[in-house]
């Protein structure tokens, strides 16, 4: 059973940083450009020092949330919710019903739900689950279909245990993921292999939200082929490779839309939404 995380103290780990000689030299840079990362940094943005790595600057999260956006989708779940970038982003629209964050750092949790706080994200809007994301998202579709065969879910959520969190409709839910792009630096290579991103590869990421609508914030210079390569060719009702009338091999369809984010005029990241298989899709912009 998955249960949602209580509010969490911030902690010595936790830093909202004022003045540039308490900051750690590695990310001075970062915040130099708060501003431009949080417009409301100044209301009390909270990190951890590793965080300022991965948080993805508020107008791209903003951004993002506008178009990961599907008609009778009501469910987002942020895979890897670090500071709350993009949770917080994904909350304020107000186009979902649920929003759930996952984190595996308590310390990184908590800022996230300062953040939230700060935000003005309404208390309660965000579902925040203190867990590996893989373990938890496993947990959360094993259990609606669990409840559906008992016939279980009309009765209300089996959330009636304190904490306890809904299971998923997986027909009206999108995943975002912004995983750790760890591994050999994608700045010292020109195509980024996403084969060797650690600690997850493109390959795990995307097998673990197959085959709900998902997407995916990796490095501007991800190898756009092996992005194509994780989708299944398309198969008929028996399972066959769907061939053309003279029986050669057809290619699978082009499915995924690759967007560029850019601030200033320079590429921060790059998303691959990858549609449904036999779900929602996702609208063309
Ligand atoms: C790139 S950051 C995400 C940043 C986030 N989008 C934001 O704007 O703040 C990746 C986060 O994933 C967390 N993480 C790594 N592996 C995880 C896992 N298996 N389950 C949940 N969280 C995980 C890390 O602790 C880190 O905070």
């Amino acid at each position: 059973m998955v249960r949602a995380a209580p509010d969490l103290p911030l902690t010595d780990n936790c830093h909202h940083y004022t003045r540039l000689q308490d900051v750690p030299w590695d990310i001075q840079k970062y915040w130099k450009g708060r501003y431009k990362i949080f417009p409301n940094y100044n209301n009390g943005v909270y990190l951890t020092d590793d965080a300022w790595f991965g948080v993805t600057p508020e107008p791209v999260a903003s951004k993002i949330a506008e178009d990961i956006w599907m008609p009778d989708v009501s469910t987002i779940v942020d895979m890897f919710a670090g500071a709350g970038g993009n949770t917080i982003a994904f909350a304020l629209t107000g186009y979902y019903s649920r929003v759930i964050g996952i984190e595996r750092d308590a310390d990184t949790l908590a800022c996230a739900q300062e953040n939230a706080r700060i935000a003005g994200v309404p208390e309660g809007t965000i579902t925040w689950i203190h867990g590996d994301c893989f373990a938890v998202l496993k947990d959360l579709r094993a259990e609606r279909g669990q409840a559906q065969e008992e016939g279980a879910l009309d009765q209300g959520p089996a959330a009636e245990e304190e904490g306890a969190i809904e299971p998923l409709d997986t027909a009206r839910t999108v995943l975002f993921a912004s995983p750790p792009w760890g591994g050999v630096s994608y700045t010292s290579q020109d195509v980024f292999d996403l084969s060797t991103m650690e600690p997850y590869s493109l390959q795990e990421l995307h097998d673990a939200c197959h085959p709900l609508p998902h997407a995916l914030y990796l490095p501007r210079t991800s190898n756009l082929q092996q992005l194509a390569d994780v989708l299944p060719p398309r198969t008929t009702t028996h399972g066959d490779a769907v061939s053309s009338s003279d029986g050669t091999a057809q290619e699978a369809e082009p499915q995924i839309r690759v967007v560029q984010y850019c601030m200033h005029g320079f590429s921060k990241a790059l998303v691959a939404y990858y549609p449904a298989v036999g779900g929602p899709q996702l609208p063309d912009r």
